[in-house]
């Protein structure tokens, strides 16, 4: 018996970071996605094949010692198969590009939980969601929850550690082009940069929490109003206090300024330091913002907002 599931990657159109110290983010899923299919084979052991590479191990090893960007899917394998006397095989399909703030491991979390899980079970997406925060703490001890989250529920939401997700019910007719800087960048280093410049400059820090927790509100009013062009303003603003944060660099800059000539506002999406930046448009501007990126042969697509979130198959 095969069980599959796949869960879509993510944006963080507002407030990474300041999500970690409490302010509300806004996070919406992504049409690309992340497949995994799950087999219970008779053989005691976990198998990972994906393209980035295959992980084979026994069952039970101590997840410390494994050193490998599979190491969610051993984690969920090896707990999910206790006491069931079985081996598994699980198999990666993923759309997302790795290790650019869009998601992938999240995505794999939360498809990888589904997938194992149903195997053995008829869990809810509440639970699998639970899994996968766990998985996903196997590679970053401290992540808000936020990205799995919107992965499992789709859509668009705003979260806050404190009371979770909510679904944020308008459906903005936006485009966002995605160009990728193909600097990879861990989202545990750059997390404790951070951590770093607030412990440095406790009061700009915390007026920066203000400034982004009333930025925040308006664009959720814009949200609702489908207002583009005034959410783009808000893109910009917030790329700002990323940039005090210090976590953009020279070739971030540089695509933001290719960004801005053609869109209503550019922004890293996710820990930065690397990764992606967006570009928010409409219909009108869409091809012009992809055209710029290439022709400074920036990696680039773009992407709409996805509904489904997880799906189980
Ligand atoms: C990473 O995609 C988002 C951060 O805010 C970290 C987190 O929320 O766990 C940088």
């Amino acid at each position: 018996m095969k069980s599959k599931a796949s869960a879509p990657g993510k944006v963080i159109l507002f407030g990474e970071h300041f999500v970690v110290y409490g302010v509300k983010a806004i996070l919406c899923s992504i049409n690309k996605r992340v497949t995994v299919t799950a087999e219970k084979i008779k053989e005691d052991k976990i198998l990972v094949k994906s393209n980035i590479g295959n992980l084979e191990l026994e069952a039970n090893k101590n997840i410390s010692e494994i050193n490998s960007p599979l190491k969610p899917f051993y984690y969920l394998a090896n707990k999910i198969i206790q006491n069931k006397n079985t081996g598994i095989i699980i198999t990666v399909e993923s759309e997302i590009p790795l290790g650019v703030g869009l998601g992938s491991s999240s995505a794999c979390c939360v498809a990888g939980a589904a997938a194992i899980s149903r195997l053995f079970s008829n869990t809810t997406k509440d639970e699998i969601l639970e899994l996968a925060i766990e998985a996903e703490k196997t590679i970053f001890q401290n992540t808000s929850g936020a990205d799995c989250t919107v992965c499992t529920f789709g859509g668009i939401m705003e979260y806050d550690k404190e009371n979770g997700f909510s679904k944020i019910n308008s459906e903005p007719d936006f485009h966002l082009v995605i160009a990728n800087s193909n600097i990879e960048h861990s989202t545990e280093v750059i997390v404790k940069d951070v951590k770093s410049f607030k412990e440095n400059n406790e009061d700009e820090f915390s007026k920066l929490c203000k400034e982004e927790t009333k930025l925040i509100e308006d664009v959720l009013e814009l949200l609702k109003e489908n207002k583009i062009k005034e959410l783009g303003e808000k893109v910009n603003q917030n790329q700002k206090y990323l940039e005090t944060i210090g976590i953009s660099n020279q070739k971030i800059r540089e695509m933001i300024q290719i960004g801005i000539k053609s869109s209503y506002g550019v922004k890293i999406t996710g820990a930065g330091g690397g990764g992606c930046v967006f570009a928010l448009t409409d219909d009108t501007n869409l091809n012009k913002t992809i055209n710029q990126f290439r022709e400074k042969d920036y990696e680039c697509f773009s992407v709409k907002i996805d509904l489904q979130g997880l799906n189980t198959f």
